[in-house]
Protein backbone atom coordinates (compact mmCIF):
# COMPACT_ATOMS: atom_id res chain seq x y z
CA UNK A 1 0.00 0.00 0.00
CA UNK A 2 1.58 3.33 -1.01
CA UNK A 3 1.46 6.71 1.45
CA UNK A 4 -1.16 8.14 -0.51
CA UNK A 5 -3.48 5.46 -0.11
CA UNK A 6 -2.77 5.25 3.80
CA UNK A 7 -3.43 8.79 3.86
CA UNK A 8 -6.98 8.13 2.97
CA UNK A 9 -7.66 4.93 4.36
CA UNK A 10 -10.51 5.04 6.71
CA UNK A 11 -9.37 3.23 10.07
CA UNK A 12 -11.84 1.31 11.88
CA UNK A 13 -10.66 3.69 15.20
CA UNK A 14 -11.22 6.88 12.48
CA UNK A 15 -14.90 5.66 11.97
CA UNK A 16 -15.61 5.12 15.48
CA UNK A 17 -13.90 8.55 16.53
CA UNK A 18 -15.89 10.08 14.13
CA UNK A 19 -19.12 8.58 14.87
CA UNK A 20 -18.35 9.47 18.73
CA UNK A 21 -18.38 12.85 17.94
CA UNK A 22 -21.49 12.75 15.49
CA UNK A 23 -22.98 10.93 18.80
CA UNK A 24 -21.51 14.04 21.02
CA UNK A 25 -22.93 16.45 18.94
CA UNK A 26 -26.12 15.02 18.79
CA UNK A 27 -27.02 14.98 22.33
CA UNK A 28 -25.60 18.36 22.69
CA UNK A 29 -28.00 19.39 20.19
CA UNK A 30 -31.13 17.47 21.54
CA UNK A 31 -30.60 17.88 25.19
CA UNK A 32 -30.39 14.13 25.31
CA UNK A 33 -29.39 12.34 28.41
CA UNK A 34 -27.28 9.32 28.79
CA UNK A 35 -30.31 7.10 29.93
CA UNK A 36 -32.40 8.43 27.39
CA UNK A 37 -29.81 7.20 24.42
CA UNK A 38 -29.45 3.68 26.74
CA UNK A 39 -33.12 3.89 26.42
CA UNK A 40 -33.43 5.00 23.42
CA UNK A 41 -30.70 2.46 21.49
CA UNK A 42 -31.23 -0.38 23.88
CA UNK A 43 -27.32 -0.04 25.42
CA UNK A 44 -27.10 0.42 28.74
CA UNK A 45 -25.24 3.52 30.49
CA UNK A 46 -22.40 2.07 31.81
CA UNK A 47 -21.47 1.14 28.40
CA UNK A 48 -22.20 4.24 26.35
CA UNK A 49 -20.13 5.91 29.08
CA UNK A 50 -17.16 3.70 28.02
CA UNK A 51 -18.00 3.74 24.55
CA UNK A 52 -17.59 7.68 24.84
CA UNK A 53 -14.34 7.31 26.31
CA UNK A 54 -13.19 4.99 24.00
CA UNK A 55 -12.82 2.39 27.04
CA UNK A 56 -15.06 0.01 26.03
CA UNK A 57 -13.41 -3.76 25.43
CA UNK A 58 -16.32 -5.05 24.85
CA UNK A 59 -17.93 -5.97 21.01
CA UNK A 60 -17.47 -2.48 19.61
CA UNK A 61 -19.07 -3.42 16.19
CA UNK A 62 -22.20 -4.33 17.97
CA UNK A 63 -22.59 -0.84 20.12
CA UNK A 64 -21.44 1.18 16.70
CA UNK A 65 -24.56 -0.65 14.39
CA UNK A 66 -27.04 0.24 17.24
CA UNK A 67 -25.72 3.73 17.56
CA UNK A 68 -25.64 4.74 14.24
CA UNK A 69 -28.94 3.25 13.64
CA UNK A 70 -29.64 5.62 17.04
CA UNK A 71 -28.34 8.46 14.69
CA UNK A 72 -29.94 8.37 11.73
CA UNK A 73 -33.27 8.08 13.32
CA UNK A 74 -32.32 11.07 15.42
CA UNK A 75 -31.14 13.08 12.35
CA UNK A 76 -34.47 11.98 10.38
CA UNK A 77 -36.06 13.85 13.46
CA UNK A 78 -34.20 17.14 13.00
CA UNK A 79 -35.00 17.02 9.39
CA UNK A 80 -38.44 16.96 9.94
CA UNK A 81 -38.70 19.27 12.36
CA UNK A 82 -36.77 21.92 10.48
CA UNK A 83 -38.78 21.01 7.35
CA UNK A 84 -42.16 22.09 9.52
CA UNK A 85 -43.51 18.79 10.67
CA UNK A 86 -42.56 18.97 14.42
CA UNK A 87 -41.33 21.99 16.01
CA UNK A 88 -37.47 21.22 17.04
CA UNK A 89 -36.79 21.72 20.64
CA UNK A 90 -34.25 24.34 20.97
CA UNK A 91 -30.20 23.83 21.66
CA UNK A 92 -29.37 24.85 25.64
CA UNK A 93 -29.64 28.36 26.66
CA UNK A 94 -28.69 30.24 28.92
CA UNK A 95 -32.37 30.59 30.94
CA UNK A 96 -31.84 32.01 34.67
CA UNK A 97 -32.53 28.38 35.92
CA UNK A 98 -29.51 27.44 33.65
CA UNK A 99 -27.40 30.12 34.99
CA UNK A 100 -27.80 28.95 38.49
CA UNK A 101 -27.46 25.24 37.85
CA UNK A 102 -23.87 26.87 36.14
CA UNK A 103 -22.97 28.92 38.77
CA UNK A 104 -23.51 25.96 41.26
CA UNK A 105 -21.37 23.67 38.92
CA UNK A 106 -18.71 26.26 38.61
CA UNK A 107 -18.92 26.74 42.00
CA UNK A 108 -18.18 22.94 43.41
CA UNK A 109 -15.38 22.94 40.41
CA UNK A 110 -13.31 25.75 41.47
CA UNK A 111 -13.41 25.71 44.92
CA UNK A 112 -13.54 21.55 45.15
CA UNK A 113 -16.68 21.66 47.70
CA UNK A 114 -19.79 19.86 47.57
CA UNK A 115 -23.34 21.45 45.82
CA UNK A 116 -26.50 19.81 45.64
CA UNK A 117 -28.55 20.81 42.60
CA UNK A 118 -32.17 19.61 43.61
CA UNK A 119 -35.40 20.48 42.00
CA UNK A 120 -38.66 19.16 39.59
CA UNK A 121 -37.97 17.17 36.32
CA UNK A 122 -37.43 19.06 33.27
CA UNK A 123 -35.91 22.08 35.03
CA UNK A 124 -32.52 21.67 32.49
CA UNK A 125 -30.01 19.62 35.28
CA UNK A 126 -28.96 17.41 33.01
CA UNK A 127 -28.71 19.38 29.51
CA UNK A 128 -26.57 22.37 31.63
CA UNK A 129 -24.42 19.73 33.37
CA UNK A 130 -23.76 17.83 29.85
CA UNK A 131 -22.77 21.69 28.33
CA UNK A 132 -20.62 22.31 31.47
CA UNK A 133 -19.20 19.63 30.96
CA UNK A 134 -18.31 20.79 27.24
CA UNK A 135 -16.81 23.61 27.81
CA UNK A 136 -14.88 22.56 31.10
CA UNK A 137 -11.83 19.68 30.77
CA UNK A 138 -12.18 17.08 33.70
CA UNK A 139 -15.89 17.26 34.18
CA UNK A 140 -17.27 13.73 34.64
CA UNK A 141 -21.09 12.90 34.68
CA UNK A 142 -22.16 10.06 36.60
CA UNK A 143 -26.05 9.03 35.96
CA UNK A 144 -27.53 6.69 38.21
CA UNK A 145 -30.58 4.47 37.83
CA UNK A 146 -32.53 2.56 40.08
CA UNK A 147 -30.64 -0.71 39.93
CA UNK A 148 -27.97 1.23 41.67
CA UNK A 149 -28.73 0.16 45.24
CA UNK A 150 -25.58 -0.85 46.68
CA UNK A 151 -22.19 1.09 47.29
CA UNK A 152 -19.82 -1.22 45.25
CA UNK A 153 -22.68 -0.47 41.58
CA UNK A 154 -22.45 3.71 42.33
CA UNK A 155 -18.86 3.71 42.69
CA UNK A 156 -18.58 1.50 39.62
CA UNK A 157 -20.55 4.01 37.52
CA UNK A 158 -18.36 6.61 39.21
CA UNK A 159 -15.56 4.51 37.73
CA UNK A 160 -16.91 3.96 34.61
CA UNK A 161 -17.56 8.26 34.16
CA UNK A 162 -14.07 9.25 35.34
CA UNK A 163 -12.62 6.30 32.54
CA UNK A 164 -11.18 3.95 34.42
CA UNK A 165 -10.27 1.45 32.35
CA UNK A 166 -10.88 -1.95 34.06
CA UNK A 167 -13.72 -1.12 37.58
CA UNK A 168 -12.10 -3.66 40.09
CA UNK A 169 -14.44 -6.04 41.51
CA UNK A 170 -15.40 -4.51 45.33
CA UNK A 171 -16.35 -0.94 46.54
CA UNK A 172 -12.85 0.23 48.32
CA UNK A 173 -11.02 -1.11 45.00
CA UNK A 174 -13.19 0.41 43.07
CA UNK A 175 -12.77 4.04 45.35
CA UNK A 176 -9.10 3.75 45.85
CA UNK A 177 -9.33 3.73 41.20
CA UNK A 178 -10.88 6.69 40.87
CA UNK A 179 -9.34 8.37 43.48
CA UNK A 180 -6.00 7.45 42.08
CA UNK A 181 -7.64 8.88 38.33
CA UNK A 182 -9.00 12.17 39.82
CA UNK A 183 -6.60 13.23 42.43
CA UNK A 184 -4.92 16.18 41.66
CA UNK A 185 -7.03 16.47 38.40
CA UNK A 186 -8.72 19.92 39.72
CA UNK A 187 -11.91 18.51 38.18
CA UNK A 188 -15.19 17.81 38.82
CA UNK A 189 -17.64 14.60 39.42
CA UNK A 190 -21.44 15.04 39.06
CA UNK A 191 -23.70 12.56 40.02
CA UNK A 192 -26.90 13.07 37.64
CA UNK A 193 -30.18 11.44 38.86
CA UNK A 194 -29.36 10.95 42.67
CA UNK A 195 -32.43 10.53 44.11
CA UNK A 196 -31.86 6.90 43.11
CA UNK A 197 -28.93 6.54 45.79
CA UNK A 198 -29.51 5.02 49.04
CA UNK A 199 -28.19 6.75 51.73
CA UNK A 200 -25.28 4.38 52.17
CA UNK A 201 -24.15 5.57 49.14
CA UNK A 202 -24.13 8.86 49.26
CA UNK A 203 -22.05 8.73 52.59
CA UNK A 204 -19.87 6.67 49.93
CA UNK A 205 -19.68 9.62 47.94
CA UNK A 206 -19.18 11.93 50.49
CA UNK A 207 -16.36 9.70 51.40
CA UNK A 208 -14.73 9.80 48.00
CA UNK A 209 -15.30 13.40 48.23
CA UNK A 210 -12.90 13.62 50.91
CA UNK A 211 -10.25 10.96 49.40
CA UNK A 212 -10.08 12.73 45.93
CA UNK A 213 -9.81 16.46 46.28
CA UNK A 214 -12.09 17.42 43.91
CA UNK A 215 -15.57 18.99 43.32
CA UNK A 216 -18.66 16.64 43.76
CA UNK A 217 -21.80 18.03 42.26
CA UNK A 218 -25.01 15.75 43.19
CA UNK A 219 -28.08 16.43 41.25
CA UNK A 220 -31.53 15.10 41.27
CA UNK A 221 -35.33 16.02 42.32
CA UNK A 222 -36.37 17.40 45.65
CA UNK A 223 -35.70 14.19 47.57
CA UNK A 224 -31.97 14.32 47.41
CA UNK A 225 -32.38 17.16 49.44
CA UNK A 226 -34.17 15.48 51.95
CA UNK A 227 -31.57 11.69 52.12
CA UNK A 228 -29.17 14.23 52.70
CA UNK A 229 -30.15 16.33 55.76
CA UNK A 230 -31.97 13.03 57.16
CA UNK A 231 -35.23 14.57 57.42
CA UNK A 232 -36.25 14.34 61.04
CA UNK A 233 -32.58 12.09 62.01
CA UNK A 234 -30.86 14.95 61.75
CA UNK A 235 -28.15 14.40 64.18
CA UNK A 236 -27.10 11.02 62.20
CA UNK A 237 -26.69 12.94 59.35
CA UNK A 238 -24.41 15.48 60.25
CA UNK A 239 -21.35 14.42 58.70
CA UNK A 240 -22.89 13.64 55.23
CA UNK A 241 -24.98 17.46 55.74
CA UNK A 242 -22.11 19.73 57.09
CA UNK A 243 -19.74 18.68 54.14
CA UNK A 244 -22.44 20.65 51.45
CA UNK A 245 -21.04 23.83 50.79
CA UNK A 246 -23.98 25.33 48.55
CA UNK A 247 -27.35 24.36 47.83
CA UNK A 248 -29.10 25.09 45.00
CA UNK A 249 -32.95 24.18 45.13
CA UNK A 250 -34.14 25.14 41.56
CA UNK A 251 -37.86 25.81 41.76
CA UNK A 252 -40.45 25.99 38.64
CA UNK A 253 -39.14 27.48 35.38
CA UNK A 254 -39.07 31.10 35.99
CA UNK A 255 -41.41 33.82 33.41
CA UNK A 256 -37.45 34.59 32.09
CA UNK A 257 -36.68 30.90 31.64
CA UNK A 258 -39.94 30.09 29.08
CA UNK A 259 -38.96 33.53 27.01
CA UNK A 260 -35.52 32.57 26.69
CA UNK A 261 -36.66 29.05 25.10
CA UNK A 262 -39.77 30.24 23.65
CA UNK A 263 -37.24 33.04 22.00
CA UNK A 264 -36.01 31.15 18.55
CA UNK A 265 -39.32 29.32 18.13
CA UNK A 266 -41.95 31.84 18.12
CA UNK A 267 -41.89 33.62 14.59
CA UNK A 268 -42.64 37.04 16.85
CA UNK A 269 -39.14 37.11 18.13
CA UNK A 270 -37.68 36.80 14.24
CA UNK A 271 -36.57 40.13 13.12
N1 LIG B 1 -31.49 25.79 29.35
C1 LIG B 1 -32.16 25.07 28.47
N2 LIG B 1 -32.01 25.29 27.15
C2 LIG B 1 -32.69 24.56 26.24
N3 LIG B 1 -33.55 23.57 26.56
C3 LIG B 1 -33.76 23.30 27.85
C4 LIG B 1 -33.08 24.03 28.88
N4 LIG B 1 -33.47 23.55 30.07
C5 LIG B 1 -34.33 22.57 29.80
N5 LIG B 1 -34.52 22.40 28.47
C6 LIG B 1 -35.41 21.44 27.80
O1 LIG B 1 -35.97 20.61 28.80
C7 LIG B 1 -35.63 19.23 28.58
C8 LIG B 1 -35.36 18.58 29.91
O2 LIG B 1 -34.09 19.06 30.43
P1 LIG B 1 -33.20 18.14 31.36
O3 LIG B 1 -33.32 16.70 30.98
O4 LIG B 1 -31.84 18.72 31.40
O5 LIG B 1 -33.97 18.37 32.75
P2 LIG B 1 -33.63 17.77 34.16
O6 LIG B 1 -33.72 18.89 35.12
O7 LIG B 1 -32.36 16.99 34.11
O8 LIG B 1 -34.86 16.80 34.40
P3 LIG B 1 -34.95 15.42 35.22
O9 LIG B 1 -35.11 15.82 36.67
O10 LIG B 1 -36.17 14.77 34.67
O11 LIG B 1 -33.71 14.65 34.97
C9 LIG B 1 -34.42 19.26 27.66
O12 LIG B 1 -34.34 18.11 26.84
C10 LIG B 1 -34.66 20.51 26.85
O13 LIG B 1 -35.52 20.22 25.77
MG1 LIG C 1 -31.92 14.99 34.38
Amino acid sequence: MNMRENATETTPDMRENSLRDAIREEMRRGGVSQPRLARESGISVPRINQWLSGKYKGDNAAIEKALQSWLRSALESREQAASGCIPAAPDWMPTLTANKILLALKYAHKLADITVIYGGAGLGKTLTAQRYQEDNPNVWIATMTPSVISVTACLERVAYAVGVNHVPAGGAQAEQAIVSRVSGSGGLIVVDEAQHLPVTCLDALRSLYDASGVGLAIMGNESVYTQLTGGSRKAHFAQLFSRIGRRERLTSPTAGDIDALLKPLDPAYII
